[in-house]
């Protein structure tokens, strides 16, 4: 598969909104939350993909600040998976150089999953090979929101004038400040929403949407979605000529 692909037009920034856990585990027969279970597997399938092809972002969005309006067991659970999976993907992480990283509002997120998400962010802190981002907790509203109080908080103190409000200040005040803008942006489960994730860092970005459950999702599925990508022309506004 890896051949297949054109070596110079790897996304360097995969975003991935992983839905359809629950209509999986319906159609089973099964709790919405053996949906989230299986999901993991196809989360490990991503990651793996990703960093074999010299995928530099992966972002993942694993839970909304919507979802915090589901039954309380569900959003138990998944804090749970949240743990165990942390737990268990580190030495995942380890070996392919990869290095973990978060964004969300995670004050929200119960002490036990935030420790853990800590810990594994800070025990893979050194690794370069990829990033491998979970959004966790987060809206892309809330996010915005956010930076416009923290930049109109320094125009109020005069630690910033109004036309130092640039794109890239912009950026510096989001939650991906260290992250480059999404160049392919994925869901599953043959949903085509948005649903509140990255807005503004997906302004450019290529939209791919696949009728596959999140839980079977595969590499294969992952390596479509790159080749499609591949096959497209990004004109940024341009015409095809002057690319
Ligand atoms: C995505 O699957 C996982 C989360 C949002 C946490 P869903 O749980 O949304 O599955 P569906 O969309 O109900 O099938
Ligand atoms: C988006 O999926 C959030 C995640 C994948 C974590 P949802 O299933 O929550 O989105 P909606 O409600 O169908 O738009
Ligand atoms: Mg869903």
């Amino acid at each position: 598969m890896k051949k297949q692909l054109i070596e110079n037009k790897i996304p360097e920034h995969i975003a991935i909104i992983m839905d359809g856990n629950g209509r999986w585990a319906k159609k089973q027969g099964l709790l919405r939350v053996a949906g989230h279970e299986k999901g993991t597997i196809a989360v490990r399938e991503a990651v793996e993909f990703s960093a074999e092809i010299g995928v530099k972002n992966l972002t993942l969005f694993a839970f909304s600040t919507e979802n915090w309006n589901r039954p309380k067991f569900e959003v138990k659970t998944l804090m749970k998976l949240l743990v165990s999976s942390l737990k268990k993907e580190l030495p995942t992480l380890q070996k392919n150089n990869i290095r973990l990283n978060s964004v969300g509002n995670l004050s929200t997120l119960p002490d036990k999953a935030r420790a853990e998400l800590e810990e594994v962010i800070q025990k893979t802190q050194a690794n370069t090979h990829m990033t491998l981002t979970l959004a966790l907790s987060y809206g892309s509203r809330e996010e915005i929101k956010r930076m416009v109080r923290r930049i109109s908080e320094k125009v109020k103190n005069n630690q910033l004038k109004l036309d130092e409000i640039t794109d890239a200040l912009i950026n510096q005040h989001l939650y991906t400040f260290d992250m480059p803008d999404v160049d392919l942006l994925i869901r599953t489960s043959g949903e085509q929403r948005i649903s509140n994730f990255l807005l503004w860092q997906i302004a450019y970005a290529e939209l791919y949407f696949c009728d596959v459950l999140w839980p079977d999702f595969r590499k294969e599925h992952l390596f479509d979605a790159i080749y499609n990508y591949q096959k497209r022309e990004r004109r940024f506004g341009k015409t095809s000529e002057q690319l």
